[in-house]
């Protein structure tokens, strides 16, 4: 479904991405694992297109995502950005119908999706469409961030940290309340976190990256059953833990 080849991306003299490779099956939840500044937002945003590599090839259900263009692309894949990125000044409704819109659905099919997303996510619709996000809570803007990357039904979902600066009882409790969506259960996703338990909670398989590389990509007891290195086996440890 996914296929990522030698990608590669610097940012002046930083390299940001050294060479990553990984396919994604579809349905597959690949979680992207690593320390702050590993390099998992930037290989991420390669995905879509939000960031052109310097070398390397991604392709989509068989295409080279620089033959499909940013526009396009993107409307087919959803993306839930790290800090939610909903626009302040947008109602609930109005975020979660941005890509509706362009696809010109008619009104009404609009609401009745923003309706159903909302009572899947386990948002209020009565109480929540008409409000501005700073008038939710860190957890019901995250829900708001995943609602709206589902609307139009993509095949294909980036995730980059869904559960961020949360504390840990809300981040668990969306975290279980994710799996259980079904519209979840058929996506493929790509999901972005510096969280251990995350990663063991949801991904078929892990990818655990450290500046910039791959250190081992495998599903999580292969990881916990056979750590390549001792940086493996320290991360899964918890050692390594930060807030983002
Ligand atoms: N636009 C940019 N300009 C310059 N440097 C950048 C830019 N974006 C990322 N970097 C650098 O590239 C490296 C990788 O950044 P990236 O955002 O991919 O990390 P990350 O793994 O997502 O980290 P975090 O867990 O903190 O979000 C970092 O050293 C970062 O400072
Ligand atoms: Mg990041």
């Amino acid at each position: 479904m996914i296929e990522v080849s030698h990608l590669r991306k610097s940012f002046g003299n930083t390299v940001a991405v050294k060479d990553i490779s990984f396919e994604v099956n579809t349905g597959e939840n690949l979680i992207l694992l690593g320390t702050s500044g590993c390099g998992k937002t930037t290989t991420l945003r390669m995905l879509n297109r939000l960031i052109m590599p310097e070398s390397g090839n991604i392709r989509i259900n068989g295409r080279d995502v620089r033959s499909v263009s940013p526009e396009k692309l993107r409307r087919g894949i959803g993306y839930v950005m790290q800090q939610t990125g909903l626009f302040p000044h947008y109602t609930i409704a109005e975020n979660i119908a941005i890509v509706p819109k362009l696809e010109k659905w008619p009104g009404e099919k609009i609401n009745a999706r923003t309706r159903e997303l909302m009572h899947k996510l386990g948002l209020s619709y009565d109480t929540h469409v008409h409000m501005f996000p700073h008038e939710l809570s860190g957890g019901q803007q995250q829900r708001v961030g995943i609602a709206r990357a589902l609307a139009a039904d993509p095949p294909v979902l980036l995730m980059d940290e869904p559960f961020g600066a949360l504390d840990p009882i809300t981040r668990q409790k969306i975290r279980n309340d994710f799996k259980e969506v079904d519209e979840l259960k058929r996506k493929t996703i790509v999901m972005v976190t510096h969280d251990v338990q995350d990663a063991f909670a949801l991904a078929t398989r892990i990818c655990l990256m450290d500046k910039g590389a791959i250190v081992q990509l495998g599903t999580p007891e292969e990881l916990r059953e056979k750590p390549v290195n001792d940086f493996v086996s320290r991360f899964l440890q918890g050692e390594y833990n930060h807030a983002t």
